[in-house]
């Protein structure tokens, strides 16, 4: 008998936004399997997520490792269409924008095996950026499409999918974050850390910030001034290490520059600190849930909800340093208001749907 369901996981945030769907599917008793490509393979990129996040260990690690766009979503592709020639899943679930994502997609299409998209429809309009590429293509091929946010939905609706593929579901990386909610200790991290009682957390990684010289120096001249207001901890994605560190981006006295941290010691920092200084995808919604305010150095956003109902804000590297102190400065809502849907039950939404296709 073919497998019913196939999960493809690859890089760093793929692995939140896919246990609470296992967990929920497995709790319901459908036979399952998990793919991980191996595009992230150091053990903080992706293992340490497996532990901490209760993540079943993968069925089959493709190894595929890095490489360019085309060298390593062909890798992922070869791969698994050996995989699903022999498994046969009665669906192929994928997650995210990544290029697993995008390979998952296109084999699944070829070999007529149905797939849904989790996260679907979001869209930056930049395409520039990798990720809008994989979106745009995953989306264009998916059979189930589910949604975190309403923007998402109306993005498919406007490019002619049909309503009864499309879930609106919530936000399955919310749900992550709200089931391990206790178990956050700001002040163990902060200690291990040697940080002081009020800090800001940065993380970037996008290649429009970090791969050129000149964006990194840029971007450096912005932390650093941002930096003179507050102590800042950097993990740093293994993306931007080099670039970052030519361009002296540690050298400041207030920049604490740490490995990739665990998804439970990452977030504990971002939850005791002040605000955030990011580019990341996932740290958008998470800060908002949090309600940590958080500076997006980037020109747009697929993620227009952490702004609306959240506490995101695009910012420019020029503007940086002054955007820090209005957000140190502003006295923070009692109780931070978050997107519809994002209650921690998107995982068992997206199961119930599976199990309704299935
Ligand atoms: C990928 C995703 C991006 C996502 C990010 C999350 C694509 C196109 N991009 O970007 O959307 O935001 O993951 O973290 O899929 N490397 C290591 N160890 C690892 C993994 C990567 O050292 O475990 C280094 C390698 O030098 C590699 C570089 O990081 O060349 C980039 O890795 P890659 O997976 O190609 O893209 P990311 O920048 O991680
Ligand atoms: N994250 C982590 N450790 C870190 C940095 C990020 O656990 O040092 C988590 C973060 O909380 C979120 C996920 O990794 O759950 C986001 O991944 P990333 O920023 O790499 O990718 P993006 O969301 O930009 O695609």
């Amino acid at each position: 008998m073919s497998v019913q369901v196939l999960h493809v996981t690859g890089a760093r945030p793929n692995f939140p936004k896919a246990a609470p769907v296992i967990r929920a599917l497995d709790r319901r008793g459908v036979e399952q399997r998990l793919v991980h490509t191996g595009q992230h393979y150091d053990e903080r990129m992706s293992d340490v997520f497996f532990r901490q996040l209760d993540l079943p260990e993968p069925d089959v690690n493709l190894g595929v490792g890095s490489g360019s766009h085309a060298v390593q979503t062909a890798a992922i592709m070869t791969g698994l269409e050996a995989l699903m020639l022999r498994e046969r899943p009665r669906l192929l679930v994928v997650y995210g924008d990544v290029n697993s994502t995008l390979a998952g997609a296109l084999v699944a299409a070829k070999l007529e095996i149905p797939f849904a998209h989790v996260e679907a429809g979001l869209r930056s309009f930049n395409r520039a950026m990798p990720e809008e590429i994989n979106r745009l293509v995953t989306d264009r091929l998916a059979d189930l499409l589910f949604a975190t946010s309403p923007d998402a939905v109306a993005h498919l609706a406007a490019e002619g999918v049909d309503a009864g593929r499309i879930h609106f579901v919530g936000n399955p990386m919310i749900d992550t974050l709200l089931a391990n909610l206790e178990r956050l200790d700001v002040a163990h991290v902060r200690a291990t850390v040697r940080l002081p009682e009020r800090y800001m957390v940065a993380t970037l990684h996008r290649p429009a910030n970090v791969d050129d010289a000149g964006d990194a120096a840029e971007l450096t001249k912005a932390v650093h001034a941002a930096a003179d207001q507050l102590p800042i901890v950097m993990p740093v994605h293994p993306r931007g290490r080099a670039t970052l560190a030519a361009a002296g981006m540690f050298d400041h006295p207030q920049v604490r520059v740490v490995n990739p941290l665990g998804y439970l010691e990452f977030l504990s920092l971002v939850r005791g600190a002040s605000a955030v200084i990011t580019d990341s995808g996932g740290v958008q919604e998470e800060t908002t849930v949090l309600g940590v305010p958080c500076l997006t150095l980037r020109p747009d956003t697929e993620r227009p909800v952490t702004i609306s109902h959240g506490t995101n804000r695009l910012v420019g590297r020029a503007d940086l340093a002054a955007e820090v102190r209005v957000a140190l400065d502003s006295p923070r809502p009692a109780e931070p208001v978050t997107p519809p849907l994002w209650d921690g039950r998107a995982g068992g939404r997206i199961a119930d749907v599976i199990i309704d296709f299935l």
